[in-house]
């Protein structure tokens, strides 16, 4: 079937469509993504022209039998895709109206490829929040646990990855949290924009027929319609929004990344991952290697190079509807396949992450990290906070000077260097029991107690708000009707 009738048009082509390009113009290879959500949109057009006498009932019913035999064949994986139709829209019409005959051909009355691909997207793109909102909560939730048991485990916190003040380390889990908590918004607030139906725009026009697209929007469970035919098929909006939420969660599961392989290696050894979750190598018997946390930190680039793609693709198309927006699914796709597959493995690796304790607090106070609690002691004694911050830097230089941590001074030094730069007033105020709490470990986490602080009782209070939400998401999703597909 070389020169088929696939390729034919109308009589309006004197010759079938070159070889060359029939490879090249076909997006069966992307859009069969699409498949089911072509269907469910099919089912739903048709329905509405049959309520609106475009369409026969017995047509109608031709068509949705016709329909529902071919989705069962595509949820089988048994139906067979052909580059000759060149995409998932032709692939399912073509087959309906070998099905069926006459009848398929008539599906197509007031509708155009253009608002059928951009209504299969929508519904797409849909499905895809729904699907990585969840994931988003299962994730969240081995953070919050992991964060819970760690409300008190000691680590160091840094800035410009040097010492900086002690931390905790389920402080540190939740701020992942926290940006999944966001990411998670990020996407609910996009499907607002994405849960609009395009369908009825036919190619840019909209429609001669008397179609009730309120109908299909309700059908399809779309909160609205599309107010500007022209706008509804030139617009992939939601999807760069979409991409966007996708690069900016693979930026964060990329950052937790860079983490999880600092914090393994052997000059920190803060944590250690299952077996399952690391690799070996061909020649160096010894390794284990988090090459998972690794190739996330990759696929970040490429959820970020979709991005930009799509940005790139938008921007210099005039209205309405050009072929340049076929390109827009590959990237569309993978973003999302890329942060779902992301969260998946992420969910299971932090919650089977342990953390070696004793590693993190040995080096929680390196550094000097409880020099700012000694400052901020000296203000409560009543010296500004310039001053407290001078006589706290003589102090470090005392205990760089004797090769020692701050903490590891006398009460006698301490005395003495406070009273050499605040003042002997100052000095006499100091009481050993109280410098000692504050020099250590946990005291300086312990006194950040409001909230956001790092105290492990301000880290528990967020724990139990943040579980109280997840437990809260999963009653709601046991309420929730079960299934979007009719
Ligand atoms: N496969 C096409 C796409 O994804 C469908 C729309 C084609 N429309 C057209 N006017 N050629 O964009």
């Amino acid at each position: 079937m070389t020169q088929n009738d696939a390729r034919h048009w109308s009589g309006r082509f004197a010759e079938p469509m070159a070889d060359r390009l029939r490879d090249y113009n076909a997006s069966i290879g992307n859009d069969h993504r699409l498949a089911l959500h072509d269907v469910r949109g099919s089912l739903a057009h048709s329905r509405m022209l049959v309520r609106q006498g475009i369409l026969s009932a017995e047509d109608g019913q031709r068509i949705e039998r016709g329909l529902q035999a071919i989705r069962a064949e595509i949820e089988q994986g048994a139906f067979a895709w052909s580059v000759e139709h060149e995409d998932v829209h032709f692939n399912i019409e073509r087959r309906l109206t070998q099905d069926i005959g006459e009848a398929g051909k008539r599906l197509h009355t007031a509708r155009s490829r253009n608002d059928q691909v951009a209504t299969d997207l929508r519904l797409y793109t849909r499905d895809a929040i729904d699907g990585l909102v969840g994931q988003i909560d299962e994730l969240q939730q081995s953070l919050v646990e992991q964060a819970q048991r760690h409300r008190a485990t000691v680590m160091p916190g840094c800035t410009h990855l040097q010492p900086a003040q002690p931390v905790t380390f389920g402080h540190h889990l939740m701020a992942y949290v926290e940006m999944f908590e966001r990411d998670r918004t990020r996407l609910i607030d996009c499907r607002v924009r994405v849960d609009v139906l395009p369908l009825g725009s036919a190619a840019l026009a909209g429609t001669t027929f008397p179609i009730d697209r309120a109908q299909v929007a309700q059908e399809l469970g779309f909160a609205a319609i599309s107010r500007n035919s022209i706008d509804a098929v030139s617009d992939r909006d939601f999807a760069l929004e979409f991409a966007f939420a996708c690069s900016l969660a693979m930026v964060h599961l990329s950052r937790l990344s860079e983490e999880i392989v600092l914090w393994m290696s052997q000059g920190m050894r803060f944590i250690d991952l299952p077996d399952r979750f690391c690799t070996g190598s061909s020649i160096m018997p010894q390794k284990k290697n988090p090459d998972i946390a690794e190739l996330a930190r990759g696929k970040s680039a490429r959820a970020i190079g979709h991005l930009m793609g799509l940005l790139a693709l938008m921007k210099g198309q005039p209205l309405a509807y050009n072929k340049d927006n076929q390109e827009c699914q590959s990237a569309l796709f993978e973003s999302h396949e890329t942060l779902s597959s992301t969260l998946a493995v992420f969910a299971e690796l932090m919650a089977g992450l342990t953390a070696q304790v004793q590693r993190m607090s040995d080096a929680a106070g390196a550094g000097h990290a409880t020099a700012t609690d000694l400052a901020d002691h000296l203000v409560r004694l009543g010296v500004p906070f310039r001053g407290a911050h001078e006589t706290v830097s003589a102090a470090v230089s005392d205990a760089v000077a004797a090769g020692v941590e701050l903490g590891a001074l006398s009460f006698i030094q301490v005395r003495a260097v406070v009273a050499r730069v605040a003042g002997a007033d100052i000095a006499r105020r100091l009481d050993e029991a109280s410098l000692r709490d504050v020099l250590s470990v946990q005291g300086s986490v312990a006194a950040r107690h409001h909230t956001g602080g790092t105290a492990p009782e301000a880290v528990s209070r967020e724990v139990a708000r943040m579980q109280a939400a997840l437990a809260q998401r999963r009653s709601q999703k046991l309420c929730m009707p079960t299934g979007s597909t009719p």
